[in-house]
C-alpha cells in the first residue's frame, strides 16, 4: 500500500510505528466535519481558479459519494492511511481518479484537522446547552411542585435552617444556568476558521479564507497562521466548562444518593433509574447518580491531560496534538449521557413531602429565629445566641423540641419571651421570614422561578439560532 506522502521514503513504515501513530481508530468520528470542510475548500479552489471549475465539481460529487458510503457504513477505514483526512482523500481518489488529488491544493492536514475540530465542537456545544436547558426545565418543574414543601437546610451536613425544597432545587438551576452561559460565551472562540493557515505559514495559492469561513458559517478567521494550527485552547476551555458541569452534577448526585437513603427517605428515584443487588434482595441502588459522580473524575482527567499535552510544545503543529481528540470525544459522550439521564431522573423522582415535614419538625433549625425574636425585643444578638444555646441544651436533655416547650419553660431562659414565640417558631414562619431577594421565602422563590423561566427562553432562542437542525 503506497502512502499519500510516500515520495520521499525508501522503506515501508514499520507496522508497529504505523499502528502507534495512526489516529484513524478515533478520529473517524470527525468524518462528517472533514468532508464538510473539504467541500468548502474545493468550492473555494474552483471559485478562485486555483483548479478548473469542472475539477472542483468532480471533487464535490466525489466527496458526496464518499460521505454517502461512510454514512451507510460501507467504508472500512485503514490504519495504513493513518487518519481520517488521508482515508477520505484516498477514497475520493478511488472514486473520481487523479483529479481527487487536487483537493489538497493550498491546504495542510494541520489546518484541516484544526478546522474539523472547530466544526465538531461548535455542534456539540449547542447540543450540550440544549441538554442543560432540559435538565433545568426538569428541575424547575419539580421546584414548582414543591413551593410549599419545607425541608431542613444544611451547613456542615448539620440541620441549619428550614428552607423550601423548591429553593434547594433552584440553586442547581442557577448553577446549570451559569454552565450554559459559559458554553454560549465560548462559542465565539470556537466559531473561528483555521483553514488557510496551511502547514504553519499560509499558502502560495490565492485562496479566499473569508469565502470558506462564510461557507462553513464561521464568524471569523484566525488572525495568525501559526496560532491557527497550533492552538487548542478552545478545547481546553470546553473541557474546563465540562468539568464544572460534572462537578455540579456530582454534587447533585451526592444529594440524590443521600436523600434516597433509609436515613433520609426525602426522595425516591424511579425504578427505571436504579438497579438491584445480586445478593441482597431488599436493595435498590442509585446507580445513575453514583456513576455520574464517578465519571466526574475522567472529565477532570481529560482537562489536566490536554493542558499537559500542550504545555511546552513549541510552535507550531507537533504530533503531540493528535492527543487532543480522545479526551474531547470521551468528555462529550460522558457529559451528554449524564445530562440526558439526569433530566429524566429528576422529572420522574418522587418527593416524599411528609417525610421532609417530619424531619423539619424534629430538629432545632428554628433556633436562629428565636434568637432573632429576642433581638427584636432589644437583647444584643450575642447574648440571645447564648440564651438560645442554653434553651436548646435544655430541650436535648429533656427530649423535647423548641415548639414543645411551655411558655414558663421559655421564661426560665429569658423574661422577654411571650406567646408570639409559637408563631415565630413554625416552619412556615421561619421560611417566610427570609424575605430577601434570593432568599427562601415563598414569594421570593416564586419570583426566582419566574426569572429562571425567562432565562430559559433566552437560552432556547440561542439554541434555535445556533443549532443545525438538518
Ligand atoms: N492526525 C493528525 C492529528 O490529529 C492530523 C494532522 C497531522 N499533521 C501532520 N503534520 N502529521 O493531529
Amino acid at each position: 500500500m503506497s502512502k499519500l506522502w510516500g515520495g520521499r521514503f525508501t522503506k515501508q513504515t514499520d507496522r508497529l510505528v504505523e499502528e502507534y501513530t495512526a489516529s484513524i481508530t478515533f478520529d473517524k468520528e470527525l468524518a462528517e466535519e472533514d468532508i464538510e470542510g473539504s467541500l468548502a475548500h474545493a468550492a473555494m479552489l474552483g471559485r478562485q481558479g486555483i483548479i478548473p471549475a469542472e475539477d472542483a465539481e468532480a471533487i464535490r460529487e466525489g466527496l458526496l459519494k464518499v460521505r454517502d458510503r461512510i454514512r451507510k457504513g460501507e467504508i472500512e477505514f485503514s490504519i495504513s492511511d493513518e487518519d481520517i483526512h488521508m482515508n477520505i482523500e484516498k477514497h475520493l481518489i478511488e472514486e473520481i481518479g487523479p483529479t481527487g488529488g487536487k483537493l489538497h491544493t493550498g491546504r495542510s492536514r494541520n489546518d484541516q484537522v484544526a478546522t474539523d475540530m472547530h466544526l465538531y465542537l461548535r455542534r456539540r456545544v449547542v447540543e450540550i446547552v440544549e441538554l442543560l436547558h432540559k435538565l433545568q426545565s426538569a428541575l424547575i418543574d419539580q421546584a414548582k411542585a414543591n413551593t410549599d414543601t419545607i425541608v431542613p437546610g444544611y451547613t456542615h451536613l448539620q440541620r441549619a435552617q428550614p428552607i423550601l425544597f423548591a429553593h434547594h432545587l433552584m440553586a442547581y438551576v442557577s448553577m446549570f444556568g451559569r454552565d450554559a452561559e459559559r458554553l454560549m460565551d465560548s462559542y465565539k472562540r470556537i466559531n473561528v476558521l483555521p483553514l488557510g493557515a496551511g502547514a504553519l505559514a499560509g499558502t502560495t495559492f490565492p485562496i479566499d479564507r473569508h469565502f470558506v469561513a462564510e461557507q462553513l458559517g464561521f464568524d471569523r478567521v484566525y488572525e495568525n497562521s501559526l496560532d491557527a494550527v497550533s492552538d487548542r485552547d478552545f478545547i481546553v476551555e470546553f473541557l474546563a466548562h465540562a468539568s464544572l458541569i460534572m462537578m455540579h452534577l456530582s454534587r447533585l448526585s451526592e444529594e440524590l444518593i443521600l436523600w434516597s437513603s433509609t436515613e433520609f427517605r426525602f426522595i425516591e428515584l424511579d425504578d427505571a433509574f436504579c438497579t438491584g443487588s445480586s445478593i441482597m434482595p431488599q436493595k435498590k441502588n442509585p446507580d445513575v447518580p453514583e456513576l455520574v459522580r464517578g465519571k466526574t473524575g475522567r472529565v477532570y482527567g481529560h482537562l489536566i491531560g490536554l493542558l499537559t499535552v500542550l504545555k511546552s510544545q513549541p510552535l507550531a503543529y507537533n504530533k503531540d496534538m493528535q492527543e487532543d481528540k480522545e479526551g474531547m470525544f470521551d468528555t462529550v459522550r460522558t457529559l451528554q449521557g449524564a445530562l440526558q439521564l439526569f433530566a429524566q431522573m429528576i422529572a420522574t423522582m418522587t418527593v416524599n413531602k411528609d417525610r421532609m415535614r417530619e424531619a423539619v419538625n424534629q430538629d432545632f433549625s428554628n433556633a436562629t429565629d428565636i434568637a432573632d425574636f429576642l433581638v427584636g425585643k432589644g437583647m444584643p444578638f450575642r447574648q440571645a445566641h447564648e440564651v438560645i444555646g442554653k434553651t436548646v441544651l435544655y430541650c436535648i436533655r429533656n427530649g423535647k423540641y423548641l415548639l414543645d416547650l411551655t411558655l414558663d419553660e421559655f421564661r426560665q431562659f429569658s423574661e422577654l419571651f411571650d406567646e408570639r414565640i409559637y408563631e415565630v417558631l413554625k416552619p412556615e414562619s421561619v421560611v417566610n421570614a427570609r424575605d430577601v431577594y434570593g432568599g427562601t421565602a415563598k414569594p421570593q422563590v416564586i419570583a426566582a422561578i419566574a426569572r429562571a423561566e425567562q432565562e430559559l427562553e433566552r437560552t432556547a432562542a440561542w439554541v434555535a439560532a445556533h443549532g443545525e437542525s438538518e
